[in-house]
């Protein structure tokens, strides 16, 4: 069942070119854009096609770039979200440099978090005390998580830090995650998601049905849904 806040296209690439076209206009009527993004694979096309087709119809001058999450490694290492932001996006781009805001996945992870919150309570600016994103853009796992939410542990939705260090439930691996307070404290929150995979616990969050209730991204609020037809459940004619 279509909802209001979804948008739905029939493939990836076209899911992608809506999405950025979107941005686009965000990003014009607004004198800069504080935007956390997400990791992962969905996110890859938007990039390219940013840098591709819509890099001269955006002023990156006025967009800073930050992340939902991102796995503690080095900057060069081939997990690192930044790392792939940077090879699809940030080098095809005019984005000056101090516009991108990385979390530093090579020290001590509770280190990192203490300096990732400094970077956001300086660079962001505060509503009702708790500094907010512009746009915060999420992906989600086949088990319902989000940013490097994991339905292990729920307590960082509910956290009252704005980030807090995660670790994978099969590979164990460290990251650093925004809360799901503070997600949800954003001005605006955009699941971006594709592939067939994703589509039962899409159906079971939009519904509120099934096992809902374990999903973290269940558990963020206000959002519009970018969606290709195979992640909305639409058959393919
Ligand atoms: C990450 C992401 C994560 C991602 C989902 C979906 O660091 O992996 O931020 O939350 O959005 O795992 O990943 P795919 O887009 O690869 O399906």
């Amino acid at each position: 069942m279509i909802q209001a806040r979804d948008h739905v296209y029939s493939t990836p690439s076209i899911l992608a070119a809506a999405f950025a076209d979107y941005l686009v206009q965000y990003i014009s009527v607004r004198a800069w854009v504080h935007i956390a993004l997400s990791g992962g694979s969905t996110p890859k096309l938007l990039f390219a096609m940013l840098s591709e087709v819509y890099k001269d119809k955006i002023n990156w001058s006025k967009v800073h770039l930050y992340w939902g999450d991102e796995r503690c490694v080095p900057p060069y290492d081939d997990q690192s979200n930044y790392k792939m932001t940077k090879e699809l996006l940030i080098d095809h781009v005019d984005i000056p440099e101090y516009n991108i805001h990385r979390v530093n996945g090579s020290i001590d992870p509770h280190i990192a978090v203490q300096e990732y919150r400094t970077l956001l309570e300086k660079n962001l600016r505060s509503v009702n005390t708790i500094p907010v994103f512009d746009m915060v853009i999420l992906g989600m796992g086949e088990d319902g998580h989000t940013a490097s939410i994991f339905p292990h542990e729920m307590h960082i939705l509910t956290s009252d830090n704005l980030c807090e260090v995660a670790t994978h439930p099969t590979t164990g691996q460290q990251r650093i995650s925004l809360t799901g307070r503070f997600i949800n404290a954003a001005l605006e929150r955009h699941f971006l998601v594709a592939g067939a995979n994703k589509a039962a616990v899409i159906k079971e969050i939009k519904g509120q049905e099934g096992h809902y209730e374990a999903y973290p991204a269940s558990y963020i609020q206000d959002v519009d849904w970018w969606m290709d037809y195979a992640a909305a459940g639409i058959a393919q004619s």
